[in-house]
């Protein structure tokens, strides 16, 4: 981590306002220096990489890089959008390359290779300068994963108007560094299923703003989209449909596509609750099952959870999670762990039967069954990831490494850091992006979303990952992330529900404090995050708007009190 880094640039806060419109960088960098001048880009601008050898996707990413120049075409927001710059831009000299290059001694792996290393030991932070007069700009890492985010950086900086991409702040130094390594994406694809090519843009749009975790929620009580090898009437019994589905080889696409871009996937198979689909294959593992009324048993319909006491279900489960876990690069895996509901186990004659026969309590069986899975985990390598409950509800040995989710309250990350657990900011209050859509549930036509209100991009962007944390506690903060769960989307309403709420998380987890050292701050980040959302909507995404345009072109005209 390199929170608190300090690098021989002086830092400038320039950000949108002034000049106005101008460079709208997002996640701000850590320190950047800029000037006055115009400069464009040439057009036979090219890239070029100092690397003998280079990784393959390192080569991929400078080309989808020089796509993105050729075809962005954004526009300055500002009225006339840059209809004015032309004046500027008559003496502008016109840079004609960006060379890549490693820091001596670096080691040349592929950024897929980069971005799967465990956290705290990825290097993400590059240097990035643009000289005004045409000559080459430079790019500098440790890592080709930190090539990669300065090439993502360098995509932002660039306008178009009347034939001329170009910027009004040349010249431009910038070194950057993230402030915590986990930098998240939630999406629950069990709810209701996402096609491939929808995670495909949505992976593309994470890496624009420097998100570097896909938390993949890939099953849940109501389907079973994810095909296991060693299991297929999982998938077979339990997708919605046969199209509804990821197979091995999509998995694989998925992580190959999203490694490229810097993305690590953390996968979860949420256990002992939320698996009532589990029960359509093997009805013997679900106690209550389809029990009704559901909300007897469960927080959402279907009832069902693992009868995690008996050894033959800890022993299923274990296998299962070892045997996805086995096919994913990343060294997280999630094993859930949320909402256990007791009620369902009360009158279950199995698990009854077995806890008076070990003489084991609820809780007992529990750590054995947990025991059992993240041992299985641990031993392919992995470091297990729950959700808060299993540290805050129940009383188990969990190993030390393991990574606690924080979710119900943000008031809740104090008593997970008080037990000595590394933690990930997930809090509903905060970071849910479903909330706030009105009740999904039938026959409850008063009825509202469980986490309301809905959590606008801006209230997101206050939340301050070390609240109420002592600074002793700070460094088990890995990161955080917004999440989608799926009740109420689905494909058709993926991007406008996401984008670009899920920017202000990348800030707060990349920048953490602008570069002169002051908090963010909503007011200051609301031209950039206008910026962010204009460039999605070039590059084809389905981004909501924020206000309405006449503000985007009017920085702070449309504030509260102006
Ligand atoms: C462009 O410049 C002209 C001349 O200074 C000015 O009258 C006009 O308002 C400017 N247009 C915009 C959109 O700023
Ligand atoms: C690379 O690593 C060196 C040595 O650890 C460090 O001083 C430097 O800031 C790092 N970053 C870049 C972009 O060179
Ligand atoms: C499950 O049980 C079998 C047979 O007893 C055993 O060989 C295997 O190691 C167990 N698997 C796990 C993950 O505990
Ligand atoms: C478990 O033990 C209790 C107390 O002895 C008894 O009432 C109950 O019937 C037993 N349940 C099962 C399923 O064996
Ligand atoms: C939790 O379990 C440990 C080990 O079994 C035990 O020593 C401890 O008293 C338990 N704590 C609570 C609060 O039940
Ligand atoms: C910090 O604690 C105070 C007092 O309990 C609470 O009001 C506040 O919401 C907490 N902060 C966060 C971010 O949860
Ligand atoms: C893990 O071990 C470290 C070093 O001994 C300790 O400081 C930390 O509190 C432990 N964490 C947990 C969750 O026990
Ligand atoms: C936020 O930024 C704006 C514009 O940069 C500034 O006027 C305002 O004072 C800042 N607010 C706080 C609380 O720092």
């Amino acid at each position: 981590m390199a929170r608190s880094s300090t690098f021989g640039l002086l830092a400038f806060l320039i950000g949108c306002l002034l000049p106005s419109g101008v460079l709208c960088l997002w996640p701000i960098p850590t320190a950047l220096e800029t000037g006055t001048t115009g400069l464009k880009l040439a057009p036979y601008f090219n890239f070029e990489i100092d690397i003998p050898g280079a990784p393959a996707d390192l080569v991929e990413a400078v080309a989808q890089a020089k796509y993105y120049l050729e075809t962005d075409k954004l526009g300055r927001l500002v009225v006339g959008r840059g209809v004015n710059d032309t004046a500027a831009l008559r003496t502008a000299q016109s840079l004609s390359s960006l060379k890549l290059s490693l820091t001596q001694g670096a080691a040349v792996e592929s950024i897929s290779y980069e971005s799967v290393k465990a956290l705290g030991t990825r290097s993400e932070e590059y240097a990035l300068t643009i000289p005004e007069d045409g000559s080459a700009a430079t790019l500098t890492a440790n890592s080709t994963l930190g090539l990669y985010r300065g090439l993502t950086t360098f995509g932002q900086l660039w306008y178009y108007y009347g034939g001329e991409t170009y910027t009004l702040l040349a010249p431009i130094a910038i070194t950057d560094a993230p402030a915590y390594p986990f930098r998240g994406l939630a999406l629950d694809t069990s709810r209701n299923f996402y096609p491939m090519e929808d995670l495909l843009r949505t992976l593309d749009a994470m890496s624009w703003v420097k998100i570097n975790t896909f938390h993949w929620h890939i099953t849940d009580s109501q389907s079973f989209p994810l095909e296991v090898a060693q299991y297929p009437q999982l998938a077979m019994n339990g997708a919605y449909s046969p199209e509804e589905t990821y197979s091995a080889s999509d998995v694989q696409y998925i992580v190959a596509y999203a490694n490229a871009r810097g993305i690590d996937i953390l996968l979860e198979i949420d256990t002992p609750g939320h698996t009532a689909i589990i029960g359509e294959t093997y009805p013997e593992y679900v106690a209550c099952f389809y029990e009704s009324p559901w909300a007897t048993y469960a927080n959402e319909p279907p009832a069902g959870q693992l009868r995690f006491a008996l050894p033959e279900v800890a022993n299923f489960t274990a296998s299962l999670l070892a045997d996805v876990a086995r096919t994913m690069p990343s060294t997280m895996f999630s094993t859930g762990g949320d909402e256990l509901n007791t009620a369902c186990y009360t009158n279950d004659y199995p698990t009854q039967q077995e806890l008076n026969a070990t003489g084991m309590t609820l809780n007992d069986a529990l750590n054995s069954f947990t025991m059992a899975t993240h041992g299985a985990l641990v031993a392919e390598g992995k470091t297990p990831v729950v959700w808060e409950e299993m540290v805050l509800d129940w009383n188990l040995t969990l190993y030390n490494q393991t990574i606690v989710m924080v979710w119900i309250s943000s008031e809740d990350a104090a008593a997970v850091a008080d037990k000595g657990f590394r933690l990930v900011q997930v809090p509903s209050n905060y970071f849910y992006l479903d909330c706030g859509a009105g009740e999904w549930l039938g026959d409850d036509p008063t009825g509202n979303s469980w986490c309301d209100p809905f959590k606008t991009w801006s209230n997101a962007y206050t939340f301050d990952p070390l609240a109420n944390l002592t600074e002793a506690q700070y460094p088990l903060v890995l990161g955080g992330a917004q999440a989608l769960w799926s009740e109420q989307s689905g494909p058709q309403n993926l991007d406008p529900i996401v984008w670009p709420r899920a920017a202000s998380s990348a800030e707060i987890f990349w920048s953490a404090k602008q570069p002169g050292g002051a908090a963010l701050n909503v007011t200051e980040a609301l031209p950039r995050l206008h910026d962010v959302r204009y460039r999605m909507v070039q590059r084809g995404l389905m981004p909501i708007q924020l206000q309405p345009q006449w503000c985007a072109l009017r920085p702070d005209a449309c504030d509260l009190y102006a």
